[in-house]
C-alpha cells in the first residue's frame, strides 16, 4: 500500500465556494428534455404536469443549485415565442444541431420554470444571439421578469402566469465562436454590447449577464473580451463562459464503456488539464480584473465519448463509469480550488447525454457514477474552500496526472474533504494534521469499484455510495482509499 502524507489548514481559506459550482445543463439534444426530465401530462410515467418525479427527486436530493437551458448550440436557433401558449398550436423547430428531428416545443419557459420551481435550484437562461433579434431577448427577459402592466407581461398572464418569475442567471449566446455564429472575439463582443443593453433589470430582478467566452485554450478570446467588456464606469458583464470537454482524441474518443488502462490515464491526463487552462484564463481575466468581480463560469465540462453503439449519432447518449466519476472528482476538486475566480460550472449534461448524472429507459431511471459524485460533494457548497496539500505522485510518467485529487471546504465548524484514488491498482494510505479545527467526530462515504463498474437498468445498484472507515487519531487524519475510488470525509 502507497503511503501518503496530508495536510489540511482551515485557517487558510481559498475563496468562497458558490454553491452554482454544482450545476448542470439541459439542452433540447437527444433523449435529455424529451422522453428523459419531460414525459408529457399524459405519461404513466408519474410526473408533475409531463416533469418526471423521480427526476426532481434525484436533482434535489444533491442540492442541484442551477440548471442551464435551453442550449449549447440549440440556444442561438431556438426563439423562445414557438415554446410558449397552447400547446396544440406551438410551432414545431427543426433540431438542426442534435439528429435534424422535428421538435413540437411542448417543453418551452413555463415548463422549464416549473421545474426549477419544483427542484428549487436557480434557472440560468441563455438567449439566441446567432439567429435571434435584439428584440426578441429583450422580450424575452420582459416576459419571465416584469412585474407590471407590458406587453410581454400581459402576454405571460394570458398563459397562466401572474407573478413574474425569478431569474439571475442569463447568458448572451452560447459558443458564438462556433455554432453559435461562427464569429470572431472582436465582432462578438460588440454584439454582446448591444444585446446586453437591452436585457433590463425589472421589478427588482437583477440579472447576472454572462458572455459567451472561449473554447478550450483560445486565450486571445478572453483577452478580447475582458478587454472590451470594461465599461466606462463598470463591467458589462458579471461572467464569461468556458467550455471544455475531456476528451483525448476528437477523431478516436472512444466508448464510455471500453478502454484499456492506457486510455484510463490519458483521460484523467486530459481531465487534469483544466487545472492549468483555468489558471492560465485567471492570469489574464487578472490584468483586467483584479478585484475578480467578473466570474469565470465554465457552463460546459465533463466526458465526451462515441455515443453508445446502435443509438442516433446526434443525440450524444452515453454510459458512465467509475471512470467517469474520476473525471467528475478531478474536475469539481479543481473547480472547488479555483473557487475565487470560478463562480459557476454546469456539467454537460442532466439527463442522458454526454456525462449524464441521470439515465432513462421507458419508466426506469437510474443514477451513474457520476450521480453519486455530485452526491459526496454537495456539503461544499456554499462552504469556504481551504488549503489541502496531498503528497503528489504522478500516474503516468511525463504528465501531470496525480494519483490522489483533493479539496477542502469549511461550513458552519464542519469540515468537508473530497478524495479521489485515481489509481487503478494501488490501494492509498493518506495520513496528515488537520490544522485550525478541533475535529471530535470524522465519517466518510465513498464510491469505489473497477474503472468499467457501471449501473444499467436491469443492475441499477452495481455502483452506490457505501460508509467508510476514517480515524482521527490525536489531530491526524488517518484513511486508506481503495483503487479508483471517490470520497467523502465529514469531520466536526
Ligand atoms: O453539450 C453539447 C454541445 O457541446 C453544446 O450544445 C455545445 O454548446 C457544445 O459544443
Amino acid at each position: 500500500m502507497k503511503q501518503f502524507n496530508l495536510l489540511i489548514n482551515a485557517d487558510d481559506k481559498l475563496g468562497h465556494i458558490n454553491r452554482e459550482i454544482y450545476g448542470n445543463f439541459t439542452e433540447h439534444l437527444g433523449r435529455c428534455i424529451y422522453n428523459g426530465i419531460y414525459v408529457g401530462e399524459d405519461s404513466d410515467i408519474p410526473n408533475i404536469h409531463g416533469i418526471r418525479k423521480d427526476i426532481v427527486e434525484a436533482f434535489k436530493n444533491i442540492k442541484l443549485p442551477v440548471l442551464r437551458y435551453p442550449g449549447g448550440c440549440f440556444a442561438d436557433e431556438y426563439h423562445w415565442k414557438d415554446g410558449i401558449g397552447d400547446k396544440k398550436n406551438r410551432k414545431r423547430i427543426i433540431n438542426s444541431n442534435w439528429g435534424n428531428v422535428v421538435e413540437d416545443n411542448s417543453f418551452g419557459t413555463h415548463e422549464f420554470m416549473e421545474l426549477c420551481e419544483l427542484v428549487g435550484c436557480e434557472p440560468y437562461i441563455t438567449g439566441n444571439v446567432g439567429s435571434g433579434t435584439v428584440r426578441e431577448m429583450s422580450e424575452w427577459v420582459e416576459y419571465m421578469t416584469f412585474d407590471g402592466v407590458s406587453p410581454m407581461a400581459e402576454l405571460r398572464r394570458a398563459n397562466g402566469r401572474e407573478k413574474p418569475w425569478r431569474l439571475k442567471y442569463f447568458a448572451v449566446g452560447n459558443e458564438n465562436w462556433g455554432c453559435g455564429g461562427n464569429m470572431t472575439p472582436e465582432y462578438y463582443a460588440d454584439l454582446y454590447k448591444q444585446y446586453s443593453t437591452f436585457c433590463k433589470n425589472h421589478s427588482g430582478n437583477t440579472l447576472f449577464k454572462i458572455a459567451c467566452g472561449p473554447s478550450g485554450e483560445d486565450y486571445n478570446w478572453t483577452e478580447v473580451i475582458m478587454k472590451k467588456l470594461k465599461g466606462w464606469d463598470k463591467w458589462m458583464a458579471d461572467g464569461i463562459a468556458l467550455h471544455f470537454y475531456s476528451v483525448y482524441d476528437w477523431e478516436k474518443k472512444g466508448y464510455a464503456t471500453e478502454f484499456d488502462d492506457g486510455a484510463y490515464y490519458e483521460l484523467l491526463n486530459t481531465a487534469n488539464f483544466i487545472d492549468p487552462l483555468i489558471t492560465r484564463h485567471e492570469e489574464i481575466m487578472n490584468r483586467y480584473d483584479p478585484e475578480c468581480e467578473v466570474a469565470l463560469v465554465v457552463d460546459e465540462w465533463g466526458t465526451w465519448y462515441e455515443v453508445e453503439k446502435g443509438t442516433n449519432p446526434g443525440f450524444l447518449f452515453q454510459q458512465n463509469t467509475m471512470r467517469d466519476a474520476i473525471v467528475a472528482a478531478i474536475s469539481l476538486n479543481i473547480f472547488n480550488r479555483h473557487a475565487k475566480r470560478v463562480k459557476m460550472a454546469n456539467i454537460a449534461q442532466a439527463v442522458n447525454v454526454l456525462q449524464a448524472i441521470i439515465l432513462t429507459e421507458g419508466e426506469k431511471m437510474i443514477k451513474t457514477p457520476t450521480y453519486h459524485v455530485f452526491d459526496l460533494f454537495k456539503e461544499h457548497q456554499d462552504g469556504e474552500a481551504v488549503y489541502c496539500y496531498v503528497q503528489k505522485e504522478n500516474m503516468v510518467e511525463d504528465k501531470n496526472t496525480p494519483m490522489i485529487s483533493s479539496s477542502a471546504s469549511i461550513k458552519d465548524g464542519k469540515m468537508t474533504v473530497t478524495l479521489a484514488n485515481c489509481s487503478l491498482t494501488e490501494e492509498v494510505k493518506l495520513s496528515g494534521p488537520v490544522v485550525g479545527l478541533e475535529v471530535s467526530k470524522a465519517s466518510a462515504r465513498i464510491i469505489s469499484g473497477d474503472a468499467h463498474a457501471h449501473n444499467t437498468f436491469d443492475s441499477p445498484e452495481n455502483v452506490v455510495i457505501t460508509e467508510h472507515k476514517v480515524e482521527i487519531d490525536n489531530k491526524q487524519l488517518n484513511i486508506v482509499l481503495p483503487p479508483c475510488s471517490v470520497c467523502e470525509v465529514i469531520l466536526s
